[in-house]
């Protein structure tokens, strides 16, 4: 697949948004790549992670985030699930679960019922590993900072919203992953 042509055709328009996901999206792939160089053990599908890193937040524009020049009218929240819809239609199941699973640490189906959360209900967190290390390098990059990867304090703290189990999960991705 043609990651970059997937990206052209949601976003025709060389604009600050389309800036915004480029760079973010591509700090993603990196550091997942560095995880699979770092770790042969772990074996893991190194095209598959530049592609879902590069794809994974494809949703953004589909929700309001005016911030990061986001201008639909979606929460932002939903923009993995929203992403997944858009990789489904485009004939790429497996790329579409990296989108919908890596909110915050991935959003378990008892805390999304539990918060009331506006996503579709159903288990969305990381299960393969090549998800969860897409899922863990995106915590270190945020999209209004783009020029820098975050400490690994702050990776930390920007889980905190999203409730404790996801800060075990980020914690237990630590030992295997850095
Ligand atoms: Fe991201």
């Amino acid at each position: 697949m043609d990651a970059l042509a997937i990206i052209d055709k949601y976003y025709p328009e060389e604009n600050e948004l389309k800036h915004i996901l480029l760079v973010h999206s591509r700090s993603v792939a990196d550091k997942a790549l560095q995880i699979a160089d770092r770790h042969p053990e772990l074996n893991l599908d190194r095209q598959f992670l530049e592609e879902a890193a590069l794809l994974h937040d494809i949703g953004i524009f589909l929700t309001s985030a005016p911030d990061i020049c986001c201008f639909g009218d979606k929460p932002y929240i939903c923009h993995g699930s929203l992403g997944a819809e858009l990789m489904r239609r485009e004939g790429y199941p497996r790329h579409a679960l990296v989108c919908e699973r890596h909110t915050g640490a991935g959003l378990s189906l008892a805390q999304i019922e539990h918060e009331h959360l506006p996503v579709p209900h159903r288990e969305m967190v990381p299960v393969s590993l090549e998800e969860q290390v897409i899922c863990f390098a995106d915590k270190f990059f945020s999209k209004t900072r783009l020029d820098r990867e975050k400490s690994l304090e702050k990776a930390l703290r920007s889980l905190e919203p999203y409730g404790k189990e996801g800060v075990a999960r980020f914690k237990s991705w630590c030992e295997r992953f850095l």
